[in-house]
């Protein structure tokens, strides 16, 4: 099933100058760009997003993070986009993510570590977890006109 979901390269990810690695990662794949846009969010855009983890205690850690610099909003579409770009993202906790994952090969990081340090931890991109919030998130993020769903030219040998 052909499925679109959100990625965020995060600021701490553009501001290492992953940008090219992460998105070399997902087209080597085969799954394509169909919207792409460099945002600085605000609290609001924020709150929104993580809507689900404004009580938590890492929230206001986490608003810092992401309102540190601009982000890179991506929507990417391909068979079961969801869960391959979750595989590819690897774990949330970067300790605990796999070699060969964004997060396992480019972060760090511990639960333990940031909270003794009382910092929230740096795990370079967001994906979304379920078609539900894809959805969500696709829509606040992007205008359904900026959507450019295409054939790739790789496709015959990565999708049928
Ligand atoms: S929960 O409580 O299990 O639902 O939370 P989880 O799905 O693990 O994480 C939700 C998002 O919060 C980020 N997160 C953190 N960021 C920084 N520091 C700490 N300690 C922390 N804990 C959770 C986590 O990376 C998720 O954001 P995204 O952008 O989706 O990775």
């Amino acid at each position: 099933m052909k499925q679109q979901t959100l990625v965020l390269v995060k600021p701490d990810g553009v501001q290492r100058g992953l940008i090219g690695e992460i998105l070399s990662r997902f087209e080597r794949v085969g799954l394509t760009i169909v919207a792409c846009r460099m945002v600085w969010a605000d609290k609001d855009l924020t709150k929104e997003h993580y809507h689900e983890h404004v009580d938590k205690d890492f929230y206001q850690g986490l608003e810092n993070l992401l309102t540190l610099g601009p982000v890179l909003a991506l929507v990417l579409e391909g068979p079961e986009a969801i869960p391959v770009v979750r595989k590819m993202v690897g774990a949330t906790e970067p300790k605990s993510a796999a070699p060969g994952t964004i997060r396992g090969d480019y972060a760090l990081v511990s639960y333990d570590y940031a909270d003794s340090k009382g910092i929230a931890f740096k795990n370079l991109v967001h994906a979304s977890d379920s078609p539900e919030s894809a959805e969500y998130e696709i829509h606040l993020w992007f205008d359904e006109e900026d959507l450019h769903s295409y054939d790739a030219l790789h496709q015959d040998h990565t999708h049928e």
